[in-house]
């Protein structure tokens, strides 16, 4: 005979990794979103989603790590939000008590509230048992945020639209990056207005073909000679000092260095493993210790399940 299994006890753990851009492409606004052709590639940074069992229909959040005191903990918190669009839609009145060990930085242009969100509708959906595909589970992250779905599929895809309609893109081999994480956060809708004053009419954005080629090719120069991302001037005339990070590439030994998203984290991409450790050191050298650091590699998988029930 088993033992019942007490929900309360139920637990399940979620891996989701933080995203960079290696390119981002604005274009015009359309229903008040830039249209995108964006490639974003998943790297080895996580925020690790916990979720249990409470009381019917209730959703509870607690936050833990260094920037843990930035992030709300009710609906203004894009994973309240998920547990609860998903609780609406499969018509349920499930409770979930979540815990969001955070290491993406808050605000810094990787998708960290979006990964938060995606690793809530799967820890969710399986911890309430829900029959849900991959499939459905993208389409209601596609609601939360453009971001959300890429934080479940992982790899490295082609994004268009606002970024969330996704296309697996081939790439091959790992790429290793060392990342600068500015400490304070870049408001994402002033990168875009900033955009809009010194570009108001931009042309319909395309993924090169050259950085197809380029992410087919096992060369981290060939990368490194097609990262760009149109919110870098913007993002530099809010926050000055990016354009002298950027800049450091060359002197730290990276091959080429890239604002994420809307920024302000940096991504410097070097040649291998034992060239992201060199780089790592000098440009903790160079910005001390008021800009974390941090050797990453990617593509990486999306969401997934560390704990089931
Ligand atoms: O994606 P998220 O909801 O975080 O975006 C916040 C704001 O950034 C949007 O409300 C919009 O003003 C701006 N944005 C944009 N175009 C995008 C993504 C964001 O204009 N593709």
């Amino acid at each position: 005979m088993t033992e019942a299994v007490d929900p309360a006890d139920e637990v399940v753990r979620v891996r989701v990794p933080a995203k960079i851009n290696l390119s981002l492409r604005v274009g015009p606004v359309e229903d008040g979103y830039h249209r995108l052709a964006t490639v974003f590639q998943a790297v080895s940074l996580y925020d690790d989603v916990t979720a249990r069992w409470q009381r019917e229909g209730e959703t509870t959040v607690i936050i833990r790590g260094r920037e843990a005191h930035l992030v709300g903990t009710d609906h203004t918190n894009l994973a309240w939000r998920a547990a609860d669009l998903l609780r609406q839609r499969c018509g349920g009145d499930w409770g979930v008590a979540l815990t969001i060990d955070k290491n993406i930085p808050v605000a810094g242009g990787m998708a960290g509230g979006s990964a938060d969100a995606a690793g809530t509708l799967l820890a969710c959906a399986v911890l309430w048992d829900l029959d849900l595909d991959p499939g459905e589970l993208r389409e209601l992250g596609a609601e939360l945020g453009a971001d959300v779905p890429f934080g479940l599929a992982g790899g490295t895809a082609i994004g268009t639209g606002r970024g969330d309609v996704l296309a697996p893109a081939l790439t091959r081999g790992t790429s290793h990056w060392v990342l600068a994480m500015v400490g304070r956060g870049l408001s994402t809708p002033e990168v875009f207005r900033r955009f809009d004053e010194r570009q108001p009419e931009p042309p319909e954005p395309e993924v090169s073909p050259e950085l197809m080629a380029a992410l087919s090719s096992r060369r981290p120069a060939d990368l490194a000679a097609v990262l760009d991302n149109d919110l870098t001037e913007a993002a530099c005339d809010l926050r000055p000092e990016l354009a002298e990070l950027l800049e450091l590439a060359p002197r730290v030994g990276a091959l080429r260095a890239v604002l994420s998203g809307s920024g302000p984290t940096v991504a410097f991409l070097v040649a291998d493993e034992a060239a992201a450790v060199d780089v790592h050191l000098r440009l903790k050298a160079e910005l001390g210790s008021e800009v974390e650091c941090r050797r990453v590699h990617g593509p990486v998988p999306g969401a997934r399940l560390l704990q089931t029930p």
